[in-house]
């Protein structure tokens, strides 16, 4: 057993990440827009303006926008969302080069402000809607299929500002609104929808703020709650106006295992599998809150019946495929005596003495990949996607020139896991790793952590020429593609 002959291989980006055209188009500002630019050491931070005139700055993770001020860009931050690595110029040169590669998936997202500017408006932005059209049409022209994320990371910042995002149950109209619009623009061109990018990432502080306040984490489940709710919706939506439509979840694969074979480690794993995963995949694969959902409530003073209000909304909106983001994996124990020092931008887990880490802290464990497939199936027995995974690293540009074997072994050993869980019996349908062209990191806003298969002339202060070229691992994941995974 190998790939299926008609697997889907690509790349994955997001347009907050690589769009760019920010004030462009008639596209409104998301929060990504107002996000600082930083390092692996030092956190990004969100801007604004208070009513007399001072500015201030808040962790992205969370914070209160004070009373009566209003986010802003001040001046000496770089904000480097708003350029990303510029799609929106070269969107027909960087398809053809995914074209060049074999791609026969392209995953990227619909900016939502693009589409409606502050997220209440009347009217979609004709635009905003025509350019995701000629993108969807060039990706075809090269038989390329569409992957799309409705929301990834970048709210219309009014949405957030003015009307509270997620913790105001009106948001769910409102991303209803624009899922509607987008399903009715594009039902001829896209077919494969992913309605949150890492859903799971609501609750993430809860795992990484280490006793994490009720507030804080009251104010996530709150969010999820509706994001599940606005996803069950138009996933029922699209099953009845669009039949031709399969609709996924997408979920931060918070992978870990117990650091030692101490069952109390081995239930503390597992807790810590099922708040900060299953919790995600149950409720929209199975489409109701498993059993230990009320564990979680329960340790954080939150009222059930908020989340059972909701019932049969969940039940209908079952999403038809599972997909995750699988970069890195952690470890949990109860012995207090190892050092949490975390695994990825959203872990804080312990250190696993069995795998190498990247240059950014994370655990590169390509038999992790296999061992979550299998699980995963097992437990949803829905078909599978792989739509994040690869390597940040530093790459050296020299004479046009980029080597990265480093980046080539963990795609080779990530593929061969894959392979070797199909042989198991999963079902895996795709596999579009991350940044496959480089762009802005989420987690420090950074140009050097490069995962591309595609280098961009692009540093942390924003300069460069755009320029793109090929790497060493692009001519690797060619040969890939054109052997469908057997010439690694
Ligand atoms: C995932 C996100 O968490 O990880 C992406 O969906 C993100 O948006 C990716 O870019 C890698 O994280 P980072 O911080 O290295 O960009």
């Amino acid at each position: 057993m190998s790939f299926p002959k008609n697997f889907y291989w690509g790349g994955a980006t997001a347009a907050n990440q690589y769009e760019g055209g920010w004030n462009e188009g008639g596209r409104g500002p998301a929060m990504t827009d107002v996000t600082t630019g930083a390092t692996k050491d030092t956190p990004r931070y969100v801007t604004y303006k208070n009513a007399d005139g001072t500015t201030g700055k808040m962790s992205m993770f969370g914070g209160t926008l004070p009373e009566g001020a209003e986010y802003a860009c001040l001046d000496g931050y770089h904000y480097p969302n708003h350029i990303g690595t510029d799609f929106y110029h070269h969107y027909k040169e960087d398809i053809a080069l995914f074209a060049q590669m074999g791609f026969k998936m392209f995953r990227m997202s619909i900016s939502w402000p693009r589409i409606y500017p502050n997220g209440n408006d009347e009217k979609p932005n004709q635009e905003g809607l025509d350019f995701y059209r000629s993108v969807f049409e060039e990706l075809h022209k090269y038989g390329i299929e569409p992957l799309v994320t409705i929301s990834h990371y970048d709210d219309p910042l009014y949405m957030e500002e003015k009307l509270g995002g997620w913790q105001n149950r009106e948001t769910i109209g409102l991303y209803e609104k624009y899922c509607h619009t987008i399903f009715e623009e594009y039902k001829d061109l896209v077919k494969y929808w992913l309605t949150f990018n890492e859903i799971n990432s609501a609750i993430m502080a809860v795992s990484f703020i280490p006793n994490c306040p009720d507030e804080i984490a009251k104010k996530g489940y709150i969010k999820l709650h509706n994001q599940f709710v606005a996803s069950a919706k138009v996933v029922k939506y699209a099953h009845e106006h669009y039949p031709q439509f399969k609709m996924g979840c997408m979920i931060a694969g918070m992978i870990s295992y117990p650091l030692t074979c101490d069952p109390k480690d081995v239930l503390a794993n597992q807790h810590h599998m099922q708040d900060s995963f299953y919790y995600c995949g149950d409720v929209q694969v199975r489409g109701a809150y498993p059993g230990f959902a009320r564990k979680s409530w329960k340790k954080y003073n939150l009222d059930p019946g908020f989340f059972e209000q909701d019932k049969d909304v969940l039940k209908e909106g079952k999403v038809d495929f599972f997909s995750y983001s699988y970069y890195a994996t952690s470890c949990e124990t109860t012995h207090k005596e190892a050092k949490r020092d975390g695994a990825g931008n959203m872990s804080m887990g312990y250190k696993n003495e069995y795998i190498q880490y990247s240059e950014w802290g994370w655990g590169m464990d390509p038999d992790g990949l296999r061992y979550s497939l299998n699980e995963l199936y097992d437990r949803y027995q829905v078909p599978l996607m792989v739509v994040e995974n690869g390597l940040g690293a530093i790459d050296v540009f020299e004479d046009g020139k980029i080597h990265d074997p480093y980046r080539i072994d963990y795609m080779k050993a990530h593929v061969k896991a894959m392979k070797e869980a199909i042989e198991d019996g999963v079902d895996l349908i795709a596999y579009t790793p991350w940044g496959c062209i480089d762009l802005v990191s989420a987690g420090t806003g950074e140009m050097r952590k490069r995962y591309g298969f595609i280098y961009v002339d692009m540093d942390d202060e924003g300069k460069g020429t755009l320029n793109r070229y090929r790497k060493d691992s692009f001519y690797w994941y060619e040969k890939c593609i054109k052997s469908n995974g057997e010439d690694l």
